[in-house]
């Protein structure tokens, strides 16, 4: 994952996949009742009966986005750290920036492998661990955000808004 092409700005595909793979990540976290219930219905003798399948259509969505997105950005790459930036932020930002990308493959496919294969070890990855890593990595990536906006005024939020080319 070492690809770094240096580009002018995030292209507008970049900015939508971005805040689109946000909101139903969000979803996700927040709306997962369902899928809970019926996975305990059938697999730990639960008796409430949920509906799974939002959680299975948003989170495979997730998926295939996160895909076109890696595409995109290994061909159109990321615009290049601040001037003047200290490195070890750049290093943290992109750390973080990677981690996030290979959760989003990581917890979907844990979800599937689990559901579909019916592998309890995979739902307990994917509500666990990786739930928590990805929680952590994007309140982390969120701060930094707004460090670079309020503290640094870096004007790098606005890169996630206003298309480079
Ligand atoms: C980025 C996408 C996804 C996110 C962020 C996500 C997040 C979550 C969260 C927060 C929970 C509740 C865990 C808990 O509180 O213990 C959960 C449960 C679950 N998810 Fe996902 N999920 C995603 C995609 C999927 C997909 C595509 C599937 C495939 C069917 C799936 C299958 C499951 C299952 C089976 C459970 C219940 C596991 C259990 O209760 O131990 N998830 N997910
Ligand atoms: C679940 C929510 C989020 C996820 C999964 C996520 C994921 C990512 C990823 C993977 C990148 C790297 C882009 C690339 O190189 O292709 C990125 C960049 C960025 N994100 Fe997020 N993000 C989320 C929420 C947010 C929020 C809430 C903000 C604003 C407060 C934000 C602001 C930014 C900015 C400004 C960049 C560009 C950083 C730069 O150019 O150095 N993100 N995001």
């Amino acid at each position: 994952m070492s690809q770094n092409i240096a580009s002018a700005g995030y292209s507008r595909a970049q900015i939508i996949l971005h805040w689109l793979i946000a909101a139903l990540i969000l979803f996700q976290l927040l709306v997962h009742d369902g899928i809970e219930e019926a996975w305990r219905a059938s697999h730990m003798g639960g008796a409430e009966a949920g509906n799974p399948l939002p959680h299975i259509v948003v989170g495979s969505a997730v998926l295939i986005l996160a895909a076109v997105r890696l595409v995109i950005r290994l061909r159109h790459g990321a615009p290049p750290a601040p001037a003047g930036q200290p490195a070890a932020l750049g290093l943290l930002a992109s750390a973080v920036h990677w981690g996030i990308y290979v959760l989003l493959f990581l917890i979907p496919i844990s979800g599937l492998v689990a559901w579909f294969g019916g592998v309890q070890g995979a739902a307990l990855v994917h509500g666990g661990p990786l739930r928590l890593l990805l929680i952590a990595l994007v309140l982390v990536h969120i701060a930094g955000a707004l460090v670079q906006q309020f503290l640094l005024r870096s004007g790098v939020l606005m890169r996630m808004f206003r298309p480079g080319n």
